[in-house]
């Protein structure tokens, strides 16, 4: 082969394997640090991505919020400027209200009822999301129960949570349901949610035992109560424009590592909450369990649920997610 042969024919080798190789970048954000099970589902997604569109898919990571809190990079995510976020069911509930149905106050007691209520609504909400909020969902990650956290006081009941200045996720199923507590609860961005803590800004916020260690809330804070209103639940959302213009494979490619990343990430959260729960205590931090009068708080927050539809996605919404709900838990609460 003489010289100029070889390399036309080099060159074009190169520019197939260079297009082969990466046709497209995802690029996945999220809103914690490398410690937390948000992290470890994203780093499994990438490499089932990768091997299973042989790296024509190159997922670039950005914990931390580095390209913004969770609420502005899901907006992002709907125009298609950035490709994908790992986030909080309850950041993701203003812009795309049908997600809501599992935020429902004390609608899940167990994890078990979760994934099969999320598993069973997964393709039902991409009917929804795309029109929606211009996302669809790609696998739902669940982190165990959010826990109360506070610097001042033992919360053991209702009066003891009175006057405490407590951070929310910035939806309104959160505030209404600390409301019906009797708190004013602060709404605010997870991104600011350390430095309020540590400025005394806020006294507490609430959020799984695995999210408390890897942000080592122990250093600010030092009750923890076992409030069990809502489970930690987060869908890995990719952005509909930017899945559209894939070819049907990479698309199937995503579909597939999503929802295996995600079993994934419950495996882990599941057996790392149990730890990060004991790490705290052993830290310092003061385990008061269950509120001895929970049936009350119970009481207060399910009775909103009428009042929550709208925010939801509407009545005929909820009576069909209802009843998926229903029948996927069946099993599980005999
Ligand atoms: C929040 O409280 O805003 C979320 O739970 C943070 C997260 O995504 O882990």
């Amino acid at each position: 082969m003489n010289f100029l042969i070889t390399l036309t024919l080099g060159a074009s080798l190169l520019i197939g394997t260079t297009a082969m190789a990466q046709d497209h970048i995802m690029r996945l954000s999220h809103g914690e640090n490398e410690n937390n099970p948000t992290h470890v589902m994203a780093a499994k997604f990438e490499e089932l991505v990768e091997q299973y569109t042989d790296g024509r898919i190159d997922v670039q990571i950005f914990g931390s919020n580095q390209l913004g809190s969770e609420q502005e990079v899901a907006q992002s995510v709907r125009t298609g400027s950035i490709e994908a976020e790992i986030l909080y069911t309850g950041n993701l509930v203003p812009l795309a209200p049908s997600i809501g149905v599992m935020m429902l106050p004390y609608a899940f007691t167990s994890t078990q009822e979760a994934h099969a209520a999320m598993d069973a609504l997964q393709d039902p909400l991409n009917e929804r999301l795309p029109k929606e909020a211009g996302v669809r969902v790609l696998g739902y990650l669940e982190k165990g129960f959010r826990v109360l956290t506070n610097s001042e006081r033992e919360v053991r009941n209702l009066e003891d949570l009175q006057g405490l200045k407590i951070r929310v996720s910035k939806n309104n199923i959160a505030i209404e349901t600390f409301r019906s507590w009797g708190l004013d609860p602060i709404p605010m961005a997870w991104a600011e949610v350390f430095p309020a803590l540590q400025q005394g800004v806020i006294d507490g916020q609430e959020n799984p035992y695995t999210t408390a260690v890897s942000m080592k809330f122990n250093e600010v804070q030092s009750y923890i109560t076992e409030i069990h209103y809502l489970i930690w639940s987060g869908p890995l959302i990719v952005s509909e424009r930017w899945y559209q213009g894939l070819d049907a494979d990479l698309q199937e490619a995503l579909n597939k590592a999503g929802r295996e990343a995600a079993a994934f990430g419950r495996a882990n959260s599941a057996s790392e909450t149990e730890v990060a729960m004991r790490a705290l205590v052993e830290m310092g931090m003061t385990l008061s369990g269950a509120p001895e009068d929970e049936e009350k708080w119970q009481e207060a927050a399910r009775a909103l649920w009428p009042s929550f539809a709208e925010e939801i996605g509407g009545e005929e919404w909820v009576t069909e997610a209802s009843s998926i709900i229903a029948e996927a838990t069946a099993d599980l609460s005999n």
